[in-house]
Order: structure tokens, then sequence, then C-alpha cells
């Protein structure tokens, strides 16, 4: 497929911090491309410059075949929606002037506009509280209302950074819902988030992003299985001592071992076998206060290839 979006040697400085440290990569049309970072990874700088809000320091971005530098001056930007990490709505507008408003600032007709406004209060479950003001509304329909209205002009290409931040299991279902039938409808999206199970579940691809550098890009599926296997032994400790740890070490290799406070998490080709040796080791087992060999998850892929945990511990 075209990429839609093309990321070349891309760097941000901010005086000393290296924001973006030589990023590249293509987002393809039509598919969900997740960033995947923990807090302070360059995201929301990343997106900021593919929006033409943000100067890089070096390298280039072109979207819909438009360099960054010309993107807020064509006829793209109309074709591009972004939906920033904090809410943008007018507080003292209802929930359906808000969108009313938005839609008016493309070329609609008013039919098109009433049709457009009363299908975004139904996909996104704000039609009971669309005479209410935006100010009186949670933070959860507060995020809905935000990026309803980044779908009035019908855009090829939706940008999100944080889309689900702050909502309850619930919502946040339904706008990873909404978010894969705007890719039955052909859109592309591209957006950030430090939850796992969201890209896991929805991205086409994933790029890990840390500390400003890409670490990995591919299928969720592909990047578990390079970096640590379909399947992780998880223990958790009472308390992590040397001598427990030195005991580990002789049954696992050191590569294939991570500690996180007092849990390690082991991949190997052989777990069942690793599995016994740990039970049969009695001073190991009895300071183990669960084993648990489970799926692994994009969170272990990212505290395999960096070392660290996605957020925080
Ligand atoms: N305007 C700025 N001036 C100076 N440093 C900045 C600025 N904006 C971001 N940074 C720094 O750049 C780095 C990347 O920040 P960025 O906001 O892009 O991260 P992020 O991945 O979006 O994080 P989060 O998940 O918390 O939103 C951080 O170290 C941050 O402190
Ligand atoms: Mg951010």
């Amino acid at each position: 497929m075209a990429p839609v979006i093309v990321i070349k040697n891309l760097i941000k400085k901010y005086g000393d911090v290296v924001a973006l440290d030589n990023v590249t990569f293509e987002v393809n049309a039509g598919e969900i491309f997740g960033l995947l970072g923990p807090n302070g990874a360059g995201k929301t700088t990343l997106i900021r410059i593919i929006t033409g809000q943000l100067e890089p320091t070096n390298g280039t971005v072109e979207v819909l075949g438009v360099n960054h530098a010309d993107f807020l001056n064509s006829d793209v930007r109309f074709k591009v929606s972004y939906v920033p990490q904090e809410n943008i709505i007018w507080e003292y507008l209802t929930v359906e002037e808000n969108l009313q408003l938005m839609a008016s600032m493309y070329k609609l007709s008013r039919g098109e506009l009433r049709e457009k406004v009363e299908n975004l209060l139904v996909d996104f479950d704000l039609k009971s509280v669309r005479k209410r003001l935006a100010n009186k509304l949670s933070g959860g329909m507060k995020r809905k209302l935000t990026i309803a209205m980044a779908l009035v002009n019908d855009p090829e290409i939706l940008i999100l950074d944080e889309p689900t931040a702050g909502l309850d299991p619930k919502t946040r279902a339904m706008m990873l819902g909404n978010i894969e039938k705007l890719k039955e409808l052909g859109k592309t999206i591209l957006l950030t988030t430090h939850i796992v199970e969201e890209v896991e579940r929805i991205a086409d691809r994933v790029a890990i992003i840390n500390n400003g550098k890409m670490i990995a890009i591919d299928k969720p599926a592909n990047l578990k299985k390079m970096s640590c296997g379909n399947e992780v032994l998880d223990l958790l400790f009472e308390q992590l001592d040397t001598k427990a740890f030195e005991i580990l070490h002789k049954i696992v290799k050191d590569k294939n071992l991570i500690t996180v406070g007092d849990r390690v998490i082991i991949k190997e080709d052989r777990l069942a076998e690793i599995l016994e040796k740990i039970k049969e080791n009695e001073k190991l087992s009895e300071q183990i206060l669960t084993i648990t060999l489970r799926k692994s998850s994009l969170e272990d892929a990212f505290l395999f290839l960096t070392g660290r945990l996605l957020r925080g511990e």
C-alpha cells in the first residue's frame, strides 16, 4: 500500500534535550498505526511536527506528498484531522453547537451539516447531552466531543494523540470501535498511546519509541515474537534478594531474564523445563509468591527491547 506519511531522519532538539533522535518510518494508506512509548518518549513532538505545528531540527516529513514546511498553507490540511493530547472545545457552547461550529468551517450544505452532526452525536454516544454546555461535561464526554469534532470534515488521515486518555473501560472500547470503523471506511489512523492493550487490539503496525528513538516497527504479533516469543514466565517474589537472583541466573540465560522490582519476567524456548527447574529448587521456590506462565504482551516486548516498563512501576 502507498505511504501517506513519510518521515525521514527526523531530529528534534529542545535546547539540550533530544526529543527525537533520527526517526525514519512510513505510515501506509488505510492502516491503523500505533506509536507506543512511555511518558516523554517523543510521541507528541513527532505528531506536532507531522501536523506542521513544530519545526524539526533536521530531517523531513511528507503528508500526502506535501512537505511539512508547506503543510499549513496547502489544501492537504483539510484532509488531515488532528486531535491533541488535551481537549479543545468551546466551553460556553453546547455539545451540538460545538459540532455545528466546527462543521460550519467546511464547505457543507445545511442538510449535510445537520446529518453529519446527528451521526457524530450517535456514534460518540453524546445525544443525551447534546444541549449541555461543554464546560458542564465530564472529562470522558469532553474527550469524546473533541474527537467527534475532528471528524466533521471526513478526513482522509486522522492523527490522535492519546485518544483514550481518561476514559473508563466501556467508553474506551467504544472509542476503539469507532477508530476501527474509520479504518473500514478507508481512513488512515495514526495514534499514540502508552496503553499496550489498545494497540495490540486495533493497530495493524506499531512503532515502539523510547527516549526519542524508534526501536522497532512491525505488526504487534511480530514485535512480540522477535523480542520475547509467544509466552513468558512471570514470577513474583516476596522479596527478590541477591541469593535468589544468583540461583535464577544459573537456570536462565542473562539476556532472557528481566527484573522489575520484585517481579522477574523470563523468556526462553523451553519455558516448561525452566519452570520445572525453578519448582525443584526449594530455596528459590519458597520465596516465590506466584508463578504465571502466560501469553506475552507488547508490554513484555517493550520490556525486553528497552529494559524498562512502559507505564513505570
Ligand atoms: N516545548 C518543549 N520545550 C522543552 N522540552 C520539551 C518541550 N516539549 C517536549 N519537551 C521534551 O521532549 C521530550 C519528549 O516530549 P513529548 O511531549 O514529545 O513526549 P510524549 O511521548 O508525548 O510523552 P507523554 O506520553 O507524557 O505525552 C521530553 O523530554 C520533554 O520534556
Ligand atoms: Mg504526549
